[in-house]
């Protein structure tokens, strides 16, 4: 047939109203690739390649034949083959504006909102928002968040993302001043030093938007378009070829003749399967012109879908059934939709396929089981005719295998209506509940006898309970002719529990959680379906209100924020922009695309690519490395291992117990053993997947445990002791001890690392450019490692798409090799890491295992405290030593304690080098002191229902506090105390936070609320909880407190400044323009800062520390004076005169217009061996008062509401300081209550990537937040009065965990369970419905450790 054919190899389409034809393109390109590296669009990013961030998302337009309408959707770009884009028009961020052009208002709107701090994320999310907006020009809230489904962003905390896009909305913002009628916020606002939300941005700004100003629909595609004549397309590569025939005839007999072709419409599952499971499919039939396969056909029995209609169009045919049908027909339709709703992310959804969904076969699809309960009928076909089976568990033959014979397709699927007395639910229970694949899915679907509730037909179905989706028909049988109440549920939870059982080693792990959620799931169905008999009238069990709230489904409510900042004194000129919300430098061009990363620049001339040959043995010998296969593989240039290194192979951050490439040995998984270098990227991988290791495997240590039970240690054990502790313990009333893990975190910088070294030819000179906060450090690692001195290399650093600590040391473990490779070949070599290689290699935050022993008064006031602290430091040292002596600088969190031990162990294991994360160990530190805080409450055994009764023991303004919260306000710092490490504490701004947060949050009305609700409701429980914080700002190494500035005024009256930090989204640059600004006298706009260079300002300490705006601002400050006293003289002569004629007179009177600055933090330097001397030049505090409502039966949790006050001094930019204040509490949320990184027990890491290493996203951020900045709260020991914020708030989020542990402990409460309890971190929904002990769990008991090999340990 496929000779007969005629077939065209022709693709056309439109990028940004541009015609593109490409002759027989690439079927494994995709559209991201193509864009960057063909078109030269660089806007477009790459987060993750797999569909999980919305970094790559861009829209598409075509033409609909049948509706005669245009069609426009967002996609991501990276998962969207080229060949599928025929007659099809790509818009892209540089196609809506551009700073140079004209911004689109969705580019706008996102800057000045602040709405982009690093900007990776930004064209992704300008993107989702512009094709929502060409669909529907006024949408509402909750399309929005619908259309932010499938973007992440690492920076922001989303909130400023929803204020500006709010303002498009119905719901709507501010109107800009444009609604003189009913009045704008904005001329209603009152004067008064507290502004509110809208006033972080000025809407009065704001273009308009005007749809009739869109880009159009390219004339010339929408007449292809309509003539479009059938036409089969096929193009074929060297690996490859991709048939796209135009009629069902052609499809069936090529399927035939390739019976091993893969079908494809979304690729959203081949996709990943060829990029990350590395299978290739030489042949792809794309079914995109067959119209037999994207009808809608409306029947007497249901509605049948073409197996390639989208998941998209799925959604809004059933929307529009459920509509119009009476509801009774519309039960699987509304069971469906409810999957929908949580199925991916928009992107996906607009381009995945029914058909994919079901073929696929995964054991956790979401719309199977709903198929399969509903009986869906499922068309199959080949070349010889068609046949119709039933969707049951007959049609899933094994892991991910159906019954469909190799050379048929799916033609379609009918789903139909439900009948009367038929009752269908379906649920998804995943780790977040946005954009994520799930633990358990399931739909069931009763049918009673009419008129009574006798069942007379049950399906229950699940996911993720077996290699396939499976149907409990053992249970289900036993049910039927049963009457629908109590008994039934006691049966059924019983048979469940023994019909669908799990392995202990089963993958996927959190077996008793997977297990207890079939019975819970059913318990939800069972109660709603209860409720519905009694709404029908049906003499049924009654329903006890308390358990009503189980059987709600989850909608999100539409979140409301309030950013509280103290306004510039009155009077202060509108050109001095210090303290002022001036927008990120370059949020514009984040916003457009236009601002460059390190991979965004253009290839220079003979640039080669390198990718890694890492190991995947956690500890083994090598024995032999082949290359063999890689150096026969197209365009191959070189192998690079531990031989080729010129200078010297080993290397480390403080100490030098790392190499290169591994030699001999390695020690992690992800250890780099050596690398190839081709001629582009996916050369350089294939060939480095070729090369082969042979190994000797040795044991490895994988867990704390591991390492304790094998005294695996690195030898700078720390201790810190003050008071004297065996005395305090004494004086105690009651001691107490605990323990509790910390699980890691993955820094997801949305940028993942990337170098560019270029060989300048002569005297080995070498520029690098790198994504990095640690320029100088990158110079020092690739100078030792070339051999050279470190005058021959220059390393520059433009901006970084996030860093949050991970490029900090570990970037030199890229920028090194791909230095040596340049070196080696003379030539440009490029290296951007895969995010599963990022997230294998790199390391992030330390785990770490903590044990205390506490010992307390009957009145709550603690007198001892003995902590020990294990973290997980793997294969080296890296930071691990500083990170550990910050926990114990923070092992007291804020609380005064007279008698204290803190000891700290470094585990040596296996994993890869763990190393720095906001927080550089201090929010483990804290996270172990509110545990024992918390214990030491609860056991106080104040009972829940006594708790209005305890009193007040410490005056505050809230009057009554009440226990835990009591405990921690008796034991909180007051002015003059002094620390474990003998600091005394100035300037104290603790109670001021606390009180201010107890009166924002309405702590006390809220309380009472969170004990009535916890009263009237068994399986939803809310939780409330207080967490202050107290963060010690400097570097805890003396040496690093110290920054320069190098500052440039040319005649023309412009300014070039640079400093030693570098520009990660935290808006460093912006506010050391403002710094500068003030000094000099000068508008900002005259001052630019274009890189961090180590040719301009040598010897820089990292940008890490919270401390980057107080040393390099100093720095700045002391290069800008110099400067300014050299043109006082010109001032006085001439006051009339302007900056550019001092300017100018200095010139011409030959005065040095270039100055360095210089600042080294003074009075410090603390002494671990006598424990004296200043460890930090002060202190950031801050409180938080978050509540939760937690899911008691499934483990997922809401986050109601968060208040923070947070004291930041004299703020340098409140909009930067907020979005601080707000990220870090968002990457704190993460880390306490979401993320999870999962190992094997050899080691390897298991979640390397967003679908299965989950951040928060748009749907986690609190329903209201708000974040005050403390006002009156200047510092005297950081420039302007201000004080460090990046890292501060992020231990703020413990607010949440402890809310859900409050909420946890209510859930035990009516289980008869009360005191202490371990609660690890994160507390994820696993951990969260495993704490919440009840009938359910009591049926699923865990299977003793020790006897089995677990999926993943706790590392
Ligand atoms: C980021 C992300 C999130 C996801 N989230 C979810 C989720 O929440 N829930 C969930 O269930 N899944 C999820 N998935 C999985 C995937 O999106 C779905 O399974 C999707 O429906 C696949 O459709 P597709 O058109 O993209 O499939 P493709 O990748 O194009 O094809 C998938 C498979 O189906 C076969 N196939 C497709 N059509 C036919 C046909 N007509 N006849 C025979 N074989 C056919 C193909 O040969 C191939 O083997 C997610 C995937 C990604 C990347
Ligand atoms: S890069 Fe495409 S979704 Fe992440
Ligand atoms: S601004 Fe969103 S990831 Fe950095």
């Amino acid at each position: 047939m496929e000779v007969s054919h005629t077939w065209d190899d022709e693709l056309v389409f439109f990028v940004n109203g541009k015609k593109v034809v490409e002759t027989n393109p690439d079927p494994d390109m995709t559209l991201l690739t193509y864009l960057r590296t063909k078109v030269g669009l660089q806007g477009t990013k790459l987060g993750c390649a797999e569909g999980g961030c919305g970094a790559c998302t861009v829209m598409l337009s075509k033409y609909q034949e049948d509706t005669q309408q245009l069609l426009h959707y967002a996609i991501n770009a990276c998962l969207a083959p080229i060949c599928s884009l025929h007659l099809v028009a790509v818009t892209t961020v540089e196609g809506i504006g551009s700073v140079a052009r004209q911004l689109h208002p969705v580019q706008e709107r996102i800057a000045k909102a602040h709405g982009s701090q690093c900007g990776f994320c930004t064209p992704g999310i300008v993107m989702s928002m512009y094709a929502l907006l060409r669909t529907n020009p006024t949408p509402h809230m909750a399309d929005m968040e619908e259309a932010f489904q499938g973007n992440l962003c690492r920076c922001t905390g989303y909130r400023p993302i929803l204020e500006a896009y709010k303002t498009f909305t119905v719901e709507g913002g501010c109107c800009g001043r444009r609604d003189q009628n009913s009045g704008c916020c904005m001329t209603n606002q009152e004067v008064d030093d507290e502004k509110p939300s809208s006033m972080l941005f000025n809407t009065a700004g704001f273009a308009p938007l005007d749809p009739t100003q869109e880009v159009i629909f390219p004339p010339e595609l929408m007449a292809l378009s309509k003539n479009q004549k059938t036409c089969s397309l096929r193009f074929q590569s060297e690996r490859t070829v991709w048939l796209q025939p135009d009629n069902l005839d052609t499809f069936l007999h090529l399927k035939w003749k390739h019976p091993e072709a893969r079908v494809v419409v979304g690729n959203t599952e081949v996709g990943i399967e060829v990029k990350f499971k590395n299978i290739l499919y030489p042949v792809i039939l794309a079914p995109a012109f067959i119209p037999e396969l994207h009808r809608v056909e409306h029947t007497s029995d249901g509605i049948v879908f073409g197996a390639a209609c989208t998941l998209s169009q799925m959604e809004s045919v059933l929307k529009q059934a459920v509509a119009t049908l009476p509801p009774h027909q519309t039960e699987v339709f509304l069971a469906l939709l409810e999957q929908l709703r949580w199925f991916a992310g928009l992107q996906i959804r607009n381009v995945a396929a029914i058909g994919g969904n079901i073929m696929t076969a995964s054991p956790i699809s979401d719309l199977n089981p709903v198929f399969m309960v509903a009986s869906c009928k499922l068309t199959l076909m080949d070349k010889d005719g068609s046949r119709v089976v039933q969707m049951d568990d007959s049609f899933f033959v094994g892991y991910r295998r159906t019954l469909l014979r190799p050379q048929e397709v799916l033609l379609s699927i009918e789903v139909p209506y439900s009948t009367r007395n038929q009752f269908v639910s379906a649920f998804k229970q995943s780790p977040r509940r946005e954009d994520d694949i799930s633990v358990v899915t399931a739909a069931m679907s009763v049918t009673f006898t009419p008129g009574t509730c006798v069942v007379e037909d049950l399906k229950l179905s699940y996911g993720g309970m077996a290699a396939t989706t499976v149907m409990a028909t053992n249970t289900a049988g036993k049910l039927l002719g049963r009457c629908w109440g109590e008994e039934l549920l006691d049966d059924a939870s019983s048979l469940l529990a023994k019909e669908l059982t799990l392995h202990p080693s089963v993958p996927g792990g959190m077996v008793t959680y997977r297990q207890t959620l079939t019975l819970s799931l059913f318990y939800k169905f069972y109660l709603t379906v209860l409720h519905k008999l009694r709404g029908q009238g049906l003499n049924v069990e009654t329903l006890p209100s308390d358990v009503l709230s189980a059987t709600e489904l989850y909608h999100p409510e539409t979140p409301s924020s309030v950013q509280i900042y103290q306004e510039v004194p009155k009077g202060q000129s509108q050109d001095d922009v210090l303290g002022r919300t001036m927008m990120h430098l370059s949020a514009l061009k984040q916003a457009t695309g236009e601002a460059v990363y390190c991979d965004d620049m253009p290839l220079f001339e003979q640039e080669l690519y390198l990718a890694l040959v890492t190991s995947s043995k956690a500890h083994a010998r090598i024995l032999s490395i082949d290359s063999s296969a890689a150096e026969q593989s197209p365009g191959f240039v070189c192998c690079l291992f531990a031989g080729d290194i010129p200078g010297s192979n080993t290397c480390g951050t403080i100490v030098h117990d790392e190499t290169v490439f591994a030699d001999r040995q390695v020690t992690c998984v992800g250890h780099i053993i050596g690398a190839v270098v081709a001629d582009t990227q996916l050369h350089a991988q294939r060939a480095a997947k070729a090369v082969k290791i042979h190994y000797e495997e040795l044991q490895p240590i994988v867990t704390i445990q591991e390492a304790i039970a094998a005294q695996s240690f690195y030898q700078q054990k720390r201790t810190m002791q003050k008071g004297d502790l065996e005395a305090g313990f004494k004086q105690a009333d009651h001691v107490l001890e605990g323990e509790m893990h910390i699980g890691g975190q993955e820094h997801f910088y949305l940028e993942t690392h990337a170098t560019v070294a270029v060989p300048r030819g002569e005297d080995d000179e070498m520029e690098i450019f790198v994504s990095t906060q640690a320029p100088s450090h990158t110079q020092f690692s690739v100078a030792e490692a070339l051999g050279i001195p470190a005058n021959r290399v220059a390393v520059r650093v433009k901006r970084m798409g996030g860093g949050f600590g991970g490029k900090e040391s570990r970037s030199t473990l890229l920028s090194t090799v791909v230095a040596v490779a340049a070196h080696k070949l003379q030539r440009p070599v490029r290296c951007m890491l895969d995010r599963d290689e990022d997230m294998l290699i790199t390391g992030g935050r330390h785990p770490f295992y903590g044990k205390y022993k506490v010992g307390f008064l009957k009145s709550g006031k603690i007198v001892a405290l003995d902590v020990s602290y294990y973290s997980n430091a793997g294969n080296s040292l890296d930071l691990s030593l500083a990170i550990m002596e910050r926990a114990l600088f923070h092992m007291e969190n804020a609380y005064r304690i007279p008698n204290v031990r803190g000891r700290g162990f470094l585990c040596r294991t296996n994993l890869p080098s763990n190393t720095a994360f906001r927080g550089f160990g201090g929010p483990q530190g804290m996270l172990v002191a509110e545990s024992w805080i918390t214990d030491v409450a609860q056991s106080l055994g104040v009972p829940t229902d006594k708790v209005w009764e305890v009193g007040l023991t410490v005056p505050n303004q809230c009057g009554k506090l009440f226990i835990p919260l009591q405990v921690r306000r008796l034991n909180l710092y007051k002015e003059g105390d002094s620390t474990p490490y003998n600091q005394v504490l100035e300037q104290i701004t603790l109670d001021r936070c606390w009180d201010e947060c107890l009166s924002r949050s309405g702590y006390r009305e809220r309380r009472a609320a969170v004990e009535l609700y916890n009263k009237q409701n068994r399986w939803t429980k809310r939780g409330l909880a207080v967490i202050p914080t107290k963060f010690g700002i400097s570097y805890t190494a003396l040496f690093l407190n110290q920054a320069g500035a190098l500052v440039h005024i040319y005649t023309d009256g412009s300014v070039l400044l640079t400093h030693g930090g570098t520009e990660m989204g935290q808006g460093l640059h912006t506010k050391m323009v403002q710094v500068a600004s003030r000094v000099l006298g000068v508008p900002h706009s005259k001052i630019h800062i274009s890189e961090t260079s180590t040719s301009t300002v040598p010897n820089t300490s990292p940008t890490a520390a919270s401390v980057s705006s107080d040393l390099n601002g100093a720095a700045v400050k002391n290069a800008c004076q110099k400067l300014q006293e050299r043109l006082d003289p010109y001032k006085s002569k001439n006051p009339q005169g302007s900056w550019e004629d001092w300017v100018k007179a200095a010139y011409f009177d030959r005065i040095s217009l270039s100055a360095n600055g210089f600042y080294k933090t003074p009075d410090l330097g603390y002494d671990f061996e006598t424990n004296s001397g200043r460890a930090f030049n002060y202190f950031s505090y801050g409180v938080a008062c978050s509540e939760v409502e937690v899911d008691c039966l499934t483990g997922a949790h809401k986050n109601v509401s968060s208040t923070i006050v947070m004291d930041v001094g004299i703020s340098l930019n409140p909009a930067i300081d907020i979005g601080q204040v707000e990220g870090a509490f968002m990457q704190g949320v993460g880390l306490f209550t979401l993320e999870e990184l999962h190992y094997s027990p050899d080691g390897v890491l298991l979640t390397r990537g967003p679908g299965s290493y989950k951040i928060p996203a748009f749907g986690d951020i609190p329903t209201h937040l708000t974040v005050s900045l403390l006002r009156d709260a200047p510092n005297d020991k950081a420039i302007f009065a201000s004080k460090a914020v990046g890292e501060p708030p992020l231990f703020l989020a413990a607010s949440v965990f402890f809310a859900i542990k409050d909420a946890i402990k209510a859930a035990r409460a009516d289980s008869g369970l009360a005191g202490p309890f371990r609660l690890d971190s994160p507390a994820s929904a696993e951990r969260i419905r495993n704490a919440c002990s009840d009938r359910f769990t009591k049926l699923n008991p865990s299977a003793k450790p020790g006897t089995f090999r677990p999926w993943s340990v706790q590392v």
